[in-house]
């Protein structure tokens, strides 16, 4: 097999293998002399031998740099090149500090990696995680080296006039020739994936804050001179970040300025550099014109998570990348945990549970079942690029949320209070943090299981839980029978039981009331239990029960688990209604939608049931939709049916188009059961004040919304046009992108003629604002196939002259909506969909693996493809696979694919 850069074959990393580094970095001193086509970057940096370990070279990466000069306390040395490795041998015996320089040069132009220093419309930008520090100068790239950095950046002023890296600013002036220069000065120790630098024509927009604790800071967020304006609810998100941190966990600014910046090139979301946050302007640029209420929603959490960082992830860092989950899953949460208490009402709180249960649910349950399933905590890599994952992401945020279960909320403020206390400035692992959690809480169930409980670190794969209860009526004692499960994995066979806490309460089958608990031998009556599952299979009774209960099994989604319950359809309707627990109650809804789904998937092949729910299901729904007390974005959420993904999920042969069909066909028939009902729902959601992008007037709007796309969809089967027109009109007037972008996919996605015409108007409208644009591919790609017209429709607008494939964002919202968002257009009979996944996987590879080998999982669950589907899936894999020069991404992604 041949790899890429030559000198790189595939290695496995293990953790297993993890030794601490040979040297430690006391300072660095770096200087940039900032230039696109050749910038020089001079290093300077003291190190000491580290006395706990042997002996033996110095050892520093490096990648595509070209090394002119490396000195040993100012002489030159001898060195050699191990691959891309710098081997120095003869460093000065003992373990006093000495310096070490070391001059390169690279080429930031030709970066399209976007990993090390690059340039996206004129500016400099740097993005080091995981690895990407090697490719700015030669330096043990691993989090556990942990230095204080100086950095001087010199460039031309007219075309650089903003000069910014970590830290503070301590001098900054004018140099000959045009150029200018500014030094800064990190006050804490980093690992290197937290350096960065910027470097172009921006502008800012400050706020000045002062701290609980009476400090005064500045907060900058800077982008292109023409977004100015639409950076105000970043900036008031961070603000509202900065206060959160500080009441609820005690943690405070610990910087006198902190800067977010926004490029239009960027890999992921976000990244959280010492305070100097650089960020994908998807995620800091927003108006009411041109960004959604999702948008806003997604701001407000994502500058929440880059923050949050500045403890979780910054202060306290990651011993090697194996720990990665130990602050992407607790931050995560604490990410989480923010946007749910900036929601003034409880029922918004669940909202917004329920919205992330759908990501872990539609996306980690998936990857915990395939060939890229791995632990919380992966045992091994190849590259690590691709393990920032929904696993390490968001189960990780749930097994944080676990923690906080076990103990309770103020005790786990005590656990993060003694995580800090125990290893602020240093790199430490998951088991450190869950360590401090539980010695923290001495009494509580965590520490009782701390060992047992981290099998959740250790053990992949979605555990299933089967509950089933007894109900005796002589007796009035209710039991109920847990027995918990997990399905092989890659490289993980046998699975030993976890630690889950199941909440859970009854309802009167007849009075839909909460009933009161009382555990055999206990005075106590609460309406909500805490049960901890450690056994195989355990069993709790409840007395005193004077009716026929209906089980609420892990309310709040109080464990990553698959529940398996056998309830009647009664019992579910029974919890939609009555369900104390909201987050039961939906799922109520979604168990029925999707009985409804698999029951018509699984009958007559040749013909699509026309009607795949019963009168009962739709009259819940109806009666759902109109509550008086149901507030507009938990109806949104009960109406949505599961998506296609979450249905292939369900089964053990998938074929794609089935159900699409099936889908598609209970839409309709929502769409023309409850079309007055619709009618209603739209005309009773409207907001004529001011746009606010709010929980419940996004709520509000969403409902709107969503009635606007099923009253078109009854409309394409009436022929009636009033509502096509009205839809058309509302997405002329609408004030906000939200209603506009709304009214719009109700055309588009409904195939109405007008679609067309709105979206050529669309275009034309906000050809000038990328994000917008983004949109309308993003639109194009994910559209509802009626005959196959979307593939061709996709290849056409790769020709488009809005349409870039080396952007991110723009190769997104065209390919990815495609290829991994559209399941019902991308698994055609004639494979169509899969040779041109083939050719742009390649095709992206060349210039950027990342997003290559994001891409590249869109075939993970190949193996559960009905034929045709399954063969022509294989042999694009194959296609892949067997190029000479992939990637070390695409490579590890597909050969896992292939061989799993
Ligand atoms: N640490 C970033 C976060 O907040 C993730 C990230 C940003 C990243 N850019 C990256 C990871 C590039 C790998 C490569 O989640
Ligand atoms: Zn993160």
């Amino acid at each position: 097999m041949q790899y890429r850069d030559g000198a790189s074959p595939a290695t496995v990393i293990r953790r297993e293998a993890y030794a601490a580094p040979a040297y430690l970095v006391d300072t660095v001193d770096l200087s940039f002399d900032l230039d696109p086509a050749k910038t020089r970057v001079l290093n300077r940096m003291t190190l000491r031998r580290n006395p706990d370990v042997a002996p033996g070279p110095l050892r520093l990466d490096g990648e595509e740099l070209n090394l002119a000069r490396v000195l040993v306390n100012g002489a030159g040395t001898s060195f050699k090149m191990d691959g891309n490795t710098l081997v120095l041998e003869n460093l000065p015996e003992g373990t006093e500090p000495f310096a070490l320089e070391i001059f390169t040069t690279c080429m930031p132009v030709k970066n399209t990696s976007l990993s090390g220093l690059y340039v996206s419309n004129d500016s400099f930008f740097t993005q080091c995680e995981a690895e990407g520090f090697r490719r700015i100068t030669y330096f043990p790239d691993r989090p556990d080296v942990m230095a204080s950095y100086t950095v001087t950046l010199r460039a031309d002023k007219a075309k650089y006039p903003v000069l910014l890296s970590n830290g503070n600013l301590v001098d900054s002036g004018e140099l000959e020739d045009g150029r200018h220069f500014a030094k800064w000065v990190d006050p804490h120790k980093k690992p290197c994936y937290l350096f960065a630098l910027v470097a172009g024509q921006l502008v800012a927009r400050e706020q000045r804050i002062v701290s609980r604790s009476g400090k005064e800071h500045l907060l900058q967020v800077y982008v292109r001179r023409g977004d100015l304006d639409k950076t105000e609810h970043a900036m008031n998100s961070l603000m509202a970040s900065v206060a959160w941190d500080e009441a609820r966990f005690g943690l405070p600014l610990d910087l006198e300025r902190f800067m977010i910046v926004a490029t239009s090139d960027f890999n992921m979301g976000a990244m959280e550099n010492k305070g100097l946050n650089i960020f994908n302007t998807k995620y800091v640029l927003a108006s009411q014109a041109t960004a959604t209420d999702a948008d806003f929603a997604n701001i407000e959490s994502v500058v929440g998570h880059e923050y949050f960082h500045n403890w979780t992830g910054n202060r306290i860092t990651c011993r090697d990348w194996f720990q990665l989950s130990l602050k992407e899953g607790l931050t995560v949460f604490r990410d989480q945990e923010f946007s749910q208490d900036l929601c003034a009402d409880p029922s918004a709180r669940a909202v917004k549970r329920i919205e992330d249960v759908r990501v872990l649910r539609t996306a980690q349950f998936p990857e915990d079942a395939g060939p890229m399933a791995h632990p919380v905590r992966p045992d091994s890599y190849i590259e690590i690029n691709n393990f920032y994952t929904v696993t390490i992401y968001e189960k990780g945020a749930e097994v944080v949320r676990m923690m906080q279960t076990l103990v309770g909320r103020d005790g786990f403020r005590k656990g993060m209070d003694l995580y800090f206390a125990r290893h602020d400035g240093q790199a430490v692992t998951c088991d450190d943090f869950a360590q401090a959690i539980a010695d923290a809480n001495p009494d509580s169930e965590l520490a009782r299981r701390l060992g047992q409980f981290k099998r959740w670190y250790s053990q992949a794969g979605t555990p299933r839980v089967a509950a089933q209860g007894v109900y005796n009526p002589d007796a009035q004692t209710y039991t109920l029978h847990f027995s918990q499960s997990c399905a092989a994995t890659p490289d993980q066979a046998v699975k030993e039981p976890f630690v889950i806490p199941v909440s859970l309460g009854l309802v009167g089958s007849a009075s839909g009331t909460a009933l009161p608990l009382h555990l055999e031998g206990q005075a106590t009556a609460a309406t909500s239990h805490l049960l901890v599952l450690s056994e195989a299979q355990q069993s709790v009774m409840f007395t005193g029960i004077a009716e026929q209960p209906v089980p609420s099994i892990l309310r709040g989604f109080s464990a990553p688990v698959i529940l398996d319950c056998d309830y009647s359809d009664e019992e579910l309707l029974t919890l939609l209604a009555f369900d104390a627990d909201a987050f039961n109650r939906w799922e109520a809804g979604q168990r029925l939608l999707l009985r409804s789904a698999i029951k018509a998937i699984a009958g007559d092949a040749d013909s699509t049931p026309a009607k795949p729910l019963n009168d009962a299901l739709i009259e819940a729904m109806r009666g759902v939709l109109r509550s008086p007390q149901l507030d507009a974005a938990f109806k949104e959420l009960v109406l949505t049916l599961p998506s296609e993904t979450y249905i292939a999920e369900q089964l053990e042969v998938v074929d794609p188009q089935r159900i699409h069909a099936v889908r598609e066909a209970m839409r309709e028939q929502l769409a023309c059961a409850l079309q007055e009902d619709w009618e209603w729902a739209f005309e009773a959601h409207q907001d004529n004040g001011a746009y606010r992008p709010d929980p419940a007037s996004s709520g509000r709007r969403a409902l709107a919304g969503m009635a606007l796309s099923f009253l078109c969809l009854a409309a394409t089967r009436s022929g009636d046009t009033v509502w096509p027109g009205k839809t058309l009109q509302r997405f002329k007037d609408a004030n906000n992108m939200t209603d506009r972008f709304n009214a719009l996919q109700a055309l588009v996605g409904s195939g109405h003629a007008l679609g067309t015409q709105a979206l050529a108007r669309f275009h034309s409208q906000f050809k000038n604002e990328e994000l917008v644009l983004d949109k309308w591919f993003a639109l194009q790609g994910g559209m509802c196939d009626r005959g196959g017209q979307v593939l061709p429709a996709v290849r056409q607008l790769m020709q488009h002259p809005d349409f870039h494939l080396k952007n991110p964002n723009r190769a997104r919202s065209l390919i990815f909506s495609y290829c991994n968002a559209n399941p019902g257009a991308f698994h055609r009979a004639d494979a169509a969909g899969y040779v041109f996944w083939a050719e742009r996987v390649i095709d992206i590879d060349a210039f950027n693996p990342q997003v290559a080998a994001r891409l590249a999982r869109a075939l993970d669950r190949w193996k559960r493809l009905a034929e045709p589907y399954r063969s022509a899936a294989r042999e694009a894999l194959v296609r892949v696979s067997s190029k000479s020069d992939l990637s070390n991404d695409v490579r590890e992604v597909v050969d896992r694919a292939l061989s799993a």
